[in-house]
């Protein structure tokens, strides 16, 4: 049977049982609605530590003004049911008034990192992030957390904090899991209409054909990117955000490609904003 945690204390309590018992715990973060994403996070977190506690809140942080925070789809049986299915025995469902109490004044902001690519059009979200993740860490005592690659400037933020706070968390990145047709999962993905849907592979597409240029060698960035945008401004519905290839490290704009590069799409569909990247390692010039 599954556990179920709702407050802080039973939080700490279980927690402590855990390590004491000599348990590796491993927590995967999640705001609900779960999908086989979400899923293959808990099994990429059971194959390094023997507990695992799901976290699931809608984290209101880190949601700005004009965003869905209230239209976030939520269903906690069904995630209470898949959770168990994938093998975690803990749930941590926290409530927004004890994780927020009033008075609450501490936030954890990771600087730089958070100013390109989704930072730009969300320009609160990762300080509510970093807060919240912070939080899951002090609450849950985790040895390792999985993230997914499919927020990839989302686990580049909470790397650097990592580093920057000394948390003494590993930090797992997952690849990221997609439909048939190469969407990514995502909880958002309720929101297209079948219109946006038939659009939405353009994304991972456009991701496809920027990699593959860089493999053909393209050195460019400008020229990768001019061919994902266009691929992805010939769809009906979608309207980019950013279409983006930076430097792995710092999330920023490179004169040429090299080393770890980052393609990253975010693109509206009518609310729907929807997000992929891939990674590319350009391979340094060997002197001939
Ligand atoms: P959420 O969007 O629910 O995602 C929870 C985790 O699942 C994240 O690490 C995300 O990267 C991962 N994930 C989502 N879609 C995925 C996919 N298609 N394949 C693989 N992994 C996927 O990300 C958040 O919640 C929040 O910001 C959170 C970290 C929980 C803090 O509130």
């Amino acid at each position: 049977m599954i556990e179920v945690i709702q407050t802080i204390s039973h939080m700490h309590q279980v927690a402590d049982q855990l390590r004491n018992a000599g348990d590796r715990v491993g927590l995967v973060p999640t705001m609900g609605y779960l999908h086989e994403g979400h899923l293959s996070l808990i099994t990429r977190a059971l194959e390094d530590a023997n507990q695992v506690v799901v976290s699931i809140f809608v984290n209101p942080t880190q949601f700005g003004p004009k965003e869905d925070l209230a239209a976030y789809p939520r269903d906690l049986d069904r995630d209470l049911d898949l959770i168990e299915k994938a093998g975690a025995k803990f749930a941590y469902v926290p409530e927004v008034e004890e994780v927020y109490p009033e008075g609450f004044a501490t936030y954890v902001n990771v600087e730089g990192l958070t100013d390109n690519l989704c930072g730009i059009s969300r320009p609160e979200h990762f300080k509510g992030v970093t807060t919240i993740v912070s939080k899951l860490f002090a609450a849950v005592k985790p040895h390792l957390a999985v993230f997914g690659q499919k927020d990839a400037q989302q686990v580049l933020v909470i790397q650097r904090m990592v580093r920057d706070l000394n948390f003494d968390v590993e930090v797992v990145v997952a690849p990221t899991v997609r439909e048939a047709d190469g969407v990514a999962k995502s909880s958002r993905n309720v929101y297209l209409t079948p219109e946006e849907r038939q659009d939405a592979p353009a994304l991972y597409r456009a991701l496809q054909k920027g990699k593959a240029l860089i493999e053909a060698g393209v050195r460019d960035p400008e020229e990768v990117v001019r061919t994902m945008r266009a691929m992805i401004n010939a769809t009906p519905y979608g309207q980019i955000d950013y279409v983006e290839a930076v430097d792995m490290d710092q999330l920023a704009p490179m004169s040429a490609l090299s080393g770890q590069v980052l393609l990253a799409v975010a693109v509206y569909f009518g609310k729907a904003r929807l997000i992929d990247n891939v990674w590319v390692e350009v391979p340094r010039k060997t002197p001939s």
